[in-house]
């Protein structure tokens, strides 16, 4: 088989996913990530998935299923996790853990360097509303942020901070002059984050079903709108994962829809989705 794409008229008639096919790639994608998916995603697993038979010339989802779990092309795995993934994320999202951070952390003595993971960045947006925020009141201390995603496209997307001017809605206008640069001529239409944000940021691939890398502990953790995707038991582990990682008095926020309710005894809730390390 050919790694190299099938030219357009090689286009092949591709069979409908059944419920054995769907189901390999549920596991495969619950093994990989941890992430559950329902019955009702096999029509979302199917359309995203299309393309790669059609590159790869298949018709059947079970024989790109073998391709991908093969040896022959290592990098599919890779490519399926980035197409499997939901990547959703805005700047400045749920802006109440903005006003916390502003008001109730940040206004009390930090630590001297001041250390944050937004542990599912996604594309970055995330990781640049709280380097704004650090930015503003931190300007004498030293701070750091690390973001980490499982995909590889949403990091290279994050890496580069180039994001369409739509995607501004979110940021105050004082943030806009202070911290993006808008596009002129070719670049019109997008903005970039400035290098004095990222020089404090980096970015690395993390998957949060593993052992963790060497990373230190930090101050403050976003796990936000990733752990819909996981079940009771996949959660404990993350959580528990995740909660070493944080310094004692250090907080971590999660989504507004999202709960721990009795996962993590180590840590106490300060409102419903923001929680301490005692
Ligand atoms: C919906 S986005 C959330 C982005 C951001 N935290 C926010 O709240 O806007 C969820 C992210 O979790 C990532 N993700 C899913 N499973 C993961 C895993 N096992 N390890 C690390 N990241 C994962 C996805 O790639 C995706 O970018």
């Amino acid at each position: 088989m050919s790694s190299s794409p099938n030219p357009p008229h090689c286009l092949t008639k591709i069979q409908k996913i059944t419920d054995e096919e769907f189901s390999r790639f549920q596991r495969l994608i619950y093994d990989l990530a941890g992430i559950s998916m329902c019955p009702a995603k096999k029509v979302m697993v199917s359309s995203r998935l299309q393309r790669r038979l059609v590159h790869y010339g298949l018709n059947r989802f079970g024989d790109y299923y073998r391709l991908v779990t093969g040896n022959a092309h290592p990098g599919e795995m890779q490519i399926l996790v980035d197409l499997l993934t939901t990547n959703e994320t805005y700047f400045f999202r749920e802006p109440a853990h903005f006003n916390f951070l502003r008001e109730s952390i940040l206004s009390q003595p930090t630590a001297n360097p001041f250390r944050v993971w937004s542990a599912a960045c996604s594309s970055g947006e995330e990781v640049y509303s709280l380097a704004m925020v650090l930015a503003d009141k931190l300007n004498t201390k030293t701070w750091e942020i690390m973001g980490s995603d499982l995909s590889e496209r949403v990091l290279f997307q994050a890496q580069r901070g180039h994001y369409r001017i739509e995607r501004n809605e979110g940021i105050s206008h004082d943030h806009l002059r202070k911290y993006c640069l808008k596009g002129v001529r070719s670049q019109a239409g997008t903005f970039l984050i400035d290098e004095k944000l990222k020089e404090h940021v980096k970015f690395r691939q993390i998957n949060l079903m593993r052992k963790l890398p060497n990373i230190g502990r930090f101050d403050l953790i976003f796990l936000r709108n990733v752990m819909i995707y996981f079940d009771q038991e996949t959660k404990k582990e993350v959580v528990h994962r995740i909660s070493t990682q944080l310094k004692s008095g250090g907080h971590l926020f999660i989504s507004h829809t999202e709960s721990l309710h009795g996962i993590a005894p180590e840590l106490k809730k300060v409102s419903p989705s923001i929680l301490q390390k005692l």
